[in-house]
């Protein structure tokens, strides 16, 4: 299997100076700053070398990678001494080889003997260096004090700790600090009696360590080994494709044995994680064999029925004949479907395709519409274009970063250690967020700011930064004056500088000092390049769009957008939600975001797909959900998404879907809305598909297909079966072909091909004629509509309010270990992080209420209750509490009311009026679910051959 190539160490940040050397009598050029161990390797020049790789900064412990330079005294190592003009170095000497001999020596001294059986036999640069070397005995013997008989620390579910194996070189301990920031691993003791520890915790499980697997990476023997190569041995051929899981977007090597996964490895190349991960990607793939899994398409005719299991051809003839019949009956918009941002680009276009060309109307709608709706619309009306600015490596140049509504190390945790990365390097933090995350106070983290603003305040904070900046001429007028509507933006410069604007005006409503507000806005207009990050708990409001236009008015108003460092970035929670929006999965969007009502755009798709396009938009999620109550919507195909746990007000959803006539889910698992299907199509997951995510930072990756369907057919294919079965054939034969089609009908996409992605490995759109090999910063030198349009962002507080009955704000968010409704991750070994989601509640309203940790909490709000333990912490201020949603039978979207953005109906997830109170039993929608759940299991259980064996 190729190994990618170490350099042993960074490749020099100096761009502009180069340097000429001579190695081993050849003259080489390159970089200043870089070190003589990477010049050699540039050259193809390997130096032996033990604690350096090129992931981390060298450290220079090992002593086996020295060398001679003529003119120098002694003997440098290669990996901490930097090139200069005219050096003549040598790296293969006799005196060199007896040093490293002897090096090495002792590192074998104290080493197990048993490479035959070690699971890095093959893999193992110890092994490697005694080759290198020439290592042919062992004069010490190995009779004396050593560590052979070290215990091995079993508690990571993924990786085994074997210290009999550690040469103490602190790969694993740099990794820890430098790629991934959690600094969880020391090295204890001195000397001889020097090891290494996971702080000051018995094991890695209780340590510190967020399981990112940057350590076991790092490790140059078997002593952290992923418990899969243990298992199954070394892999012999790798395929690279991206995480199926968050928004950024990494890219990994499969490593295969056939069609066997025996372990993910973080791809160095990958533009978005450069070689990390968290333990999601990394780790959590096994949900795709887990034996839950339905890989024959079943149909029923009730939902009170059991599943009959069908062959693939009836599955698609009954669900195409009852689509056509209600059709018929109820007419053409009575049907619709849901894709979900999980599916790839290529798939989530078809199922738009389908909708508008085979369906005939416009009901098509994505979980987008539930998470990132308002980045889309607030981007557009203020710089043209619904998404991020920047690139990940952006925030490298940032000297201020604000982070707002986003949790990024648990969110998304690449980014994440990158951001940790670049604030250790002395860029300033401002963190707005009713709750202290982890970025607040960390290992050599520290926010200046924490605005702990009440939810549902955050117009009324960005307004009030806005103010000051305004007021206190910290405009950069010439940024505006070049690139914004002038008469935009002085209307809205009167609008914030109102006094009713001022911190001082709106302190009592945010809940932040109004002394801080202006320092923190005087930090962002004046600290240098300044840049924003935000998550759903922007979008997530009943202004979530309000919001988005703030952020990006104030990114405006202080000239911090179009260039390196600044911007507006949005973070995406699942791998393709930029993607599916792109792909024109909004009922109101063809791809592009090109308006249905847009004459030109709709001859442009009729023409292509050889149907009559609607003009009108079609329904949104909320909207099929209350006409299917009403009675008028009556199907529904859900591709990849579970509205029956992700969706608000849980018990409207599931009585929607109840109340339609034909439900049709294709996905991995019989999951919550699947519950209520008539038609179960099951779908395959990303190791057995070919396609594209988008990442947040606009990054199309390839997927690629690493082993066979185990349904049978990858996801496009299942929705093409079904477009043919309804009159409209999709005959392609790749998922090339798809987005072959897209770039041709899509401006932004015209450059983009499977063969470019083979070359390039990743492009960012827009990606067309004037930018063949993508655009990777936005609005450089003008906005994608021209002027910046500054938007007026008058603050209405919700109208879900706190009162006598209902005196807490609840609010969600995501933890690391779980990804969204955790259909996946409940089925890998990371519920040995999160078995079950909680509740936090400050110390103080648990007093008053007479709940202590770990009790049963009752959460009540308008839309309904459910109970879940509580965890007292002070992370939540008082009067607010907060949990996850990662468990369906937490029913935590049973509490969630319909309340929704005024301007796209993304629910107002983070908002809910509740009152607590200490209970010792289930409430009852938790019993009623528990039992529903239960009889649907059994009745998908009497198809016991539709499960992997
Ligand atoms: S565990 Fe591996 S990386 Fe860490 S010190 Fe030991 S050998 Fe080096
Ligand atoms: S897995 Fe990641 S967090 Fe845990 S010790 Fe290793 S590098 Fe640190
Ligand atoms: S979940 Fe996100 S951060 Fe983690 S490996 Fe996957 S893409 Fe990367
Ligand atoms: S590789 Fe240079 S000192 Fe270890």
């Amino acid at each position: 299997m190729d190994k990618q190539t170490d350099y042993g160490t960074p490749a020099s940040r100096n761009t502009e100076q180069q340097v000429t050397l001579d190695i081993d009598g050849h003259s080489i050029t390159v970089a200043k700053g870089t070190s003589i161990m990477h010049a050699a390797m540039q050259a193809g020049i390997s130096i032996p070398k033990l604690c350096a790789t090129d992931s981390l900064e060298p450290f220079g412990s090992c002593r086996l990678c020295l060398v001679e330079i003529d003119g120098r005294r002694g003997y440098p190592a290669s990996c901490t001494t930097p090139v200069d003009e005219g050096l003549k170095v040598h790296t293969q000497t006799p005196k060199l080889a007896d040093i490293r001999r002897g090096v090495m020596e002792l590192y074998i001294s104290d080493h197990p003997l048993d490479c035959l059986t070690c699971s890095a036999n093959g893999d193992c640069e110890l092994q490697d260096m005694a080759g290198a070397v020439g290592l042919r005995e062992v004069r010490y013997g190995y009779e004396g004090s050593n560590h052979l008989s070290a215990e091995k620390d079993n508690s990571n579910p993924y990786f085994q700790f074997d210290a009999s194996k550690c040469i103490v070189c602190s790969r694993c301990v740099r990794a820890c600090e430098e790629t991934q920031g959690t600094f969880a691993l020391t090295i204890q003791g001195r000397g001889f009696d020097s090891k290494v520890a996971a702080g000051n915790f018995d094991n890695f499980l209780d340590s510190e360590c967020v399981s990112c697997g940057a350590c076991v990476a790092a490790c140059p023997t078997a002593t952290l080994m992923e418990k899969t190569v243990i298992e199954s041995g070394q892999p012999e051929h790798s395929v690279i494709t991206t995480c199926a899981y968050c928004g950024v977007g990494c890219s990994f090597r499969a490593e295969m044995k056939g069609e066997q996964v025996v372990r993910m490895v973080p791809d160095k190349n990958g533009g978005a994680n450069h070689g990390h991960s968290c333990v999601k990607g990394r780790f959590a793939w096994g949900y795709a064999t887990h034996r839950d899994r339905i890989t024959k398409p079943m149909i029923r005719k009730s939902i009170h029925d059991a599943w009959q299991e069908v062959s693939w051809e009836e599955a698609i003839s009954y669900a195409a004949s009852e689509l056509q019949r209600i059709q018929s009956k109820h007419g053409r918009n009575a049907i619709g479907a849901i894709t979900s941002s999980r599916c790839t680009n290529e798939e989530t276009y078809l199922v738009q395709k389908l909708v508008r060309a085979a369906f005939g109307n416009n009901n098509v709608d994505t979980c987008a519409r539930v998470c990132h709706s308002p980045t889309g619309y607030g981007l557009k009306q203020t710089l043209g274009e619904s998404a991020g600015t920047q690139t990940f490596d952006s925030v490298m140049q940032s000297d201020v970063i604000m982070v707002i509504g986003a949790n990024p190390t648990d969110g998304h945790p690449v980014f994440g250690s990158q951001m940790k990365r670049r604030l250790r390097q002395g860029a300033k933090l401002i963190i707005a967020d009713p709750r202290a995350i982890d970025l607040v106070s960390g290992p050599h983290v520290q926010a200046d700011y924490h605005l702990k603003l009440k939810p549902g305040t955050n117009v009324a904070l960005i307004t009030a930064m806005a103010h000051v900046v305004v007021t206190e001429g910290l405009v950069d007028e010439a940024f505006v004056k070049a690139r914004c509507e002038w008469d935009s933006f002085q209307y809205w410069s009167e609008f914030v500088a109102q006094p009713e604007n001022s911190p001082e005006a709106m302190e009592a409503a945010i809940g932040v000092p109004a002394s801080d507000l202006r320092a923190a806005a005087r930090l962002f207009a004046t600290g240098g390049n300044a840049a924003i990050y935000y998550g759903l708990g922007v979008t997530e409001h009943s202004q979530g769009s309000t919001m988005v236009m703030g952020i990006a008015n104030l990114a405006m108003a202080t000239g911090n957008i179009g260039r390196e460092g600044v911007g507006v970035n949005p973070l995406r929670g699942q791998n393709n939600v930029q993607g599916s929006c792109d792909m024109g999965s909004f009922p109101h969007e063809f791809p592009g975001y090109r308006h249905v009502s847009d004459n030109a755009t709709r001859a442009l798709l009729e023409n292509a797909w050889g149907r009559p396009l609607d003009n009108e938009p079609g329904l949104r999620i909320p909207n099929m959900l209350d006409f299917a109550i009403d009675g008028s919507f009556k199907a529904l195909y859900c591709e990849g998404e579970d509205i029956a746990q992700s969706d608000p007000n849980t018990q409207h959803v599931t009585h929607a879907l109840a109340s339609m006539e034909c439900v049709i889910v294709q996905d991995l698992f019989l999951n919550e809305t699947a519950m209520y299907a008539h038609v179960f199509l099951p779908g395959c997951s990303f190791l057995e598909k070919s396609g594209t995510f988008t990442n947040a930072e606009r990054r199309i990756s390839p997927v690629r297909r690493v082993m066979t369907p185990k349904n049978g057919y990858e996801d496009w294919q299942i929705t093409a079966m079904l477009s043919e079965a309804l009159g409209y054939p999709m005959p392609y034969q790749h998922a090339s072909e798809i987005m072959d089609e897209i770039a041709r009908l899509t401006p932004t996409f015209h450059g983009v091909s499977y063969q470019k992605l083979e070359e390039l490995g990743s492009i960012q759109w827009p990606c067309n004629e004037a930018h063949p090999e993508g655009t990777p910063i936005m609005h450089i030198d003008e906005f994608v509509r021209g002027k910046g349009r500054f938007m007026i962002t008058e603050y209405v507080p919700t109208s879900e309010k706190v009162n006598a009955k209902y005196p807490l704000i609840l609010t969600t968010g995501r933890i690391l270990s779980q990804y969204n409704v955790g259909a996946q991750t409940r089925r890998t070994d990371n519920v040995a992080w999160h078995p079950e989601d909680k509740v936090e509640i400050h110390p103080q309203d648990a007093e008053d209420r007479g709940i202590k940790d770990g009790d049963w909490v009752g959460i009540t709000s308008r839309a309904g209750n459910t109970v879940l333990r509580a965890n007292i912490t002070e992370r939540v201020q008082p009067g607010v509490i907060y949990t996850t949603f990662h468990h369906p039978e937490s029913g935590a979207n049973v509490i969630t009311t319909d309340n929704s953005d005024w301007a796209t109906n993304c629910p107002e997830f983070k908002v809910t009026a509740v009152e607590v109170s200490r209970v010792s039993q289930l409430s009852e929608w938790q019993r009623q679910y528990q039992e529903f759940s239960q009889d649907q299991i059994a009745l998908a259980q009497q198809q016991d051959e539709s499960h992997i064996e």
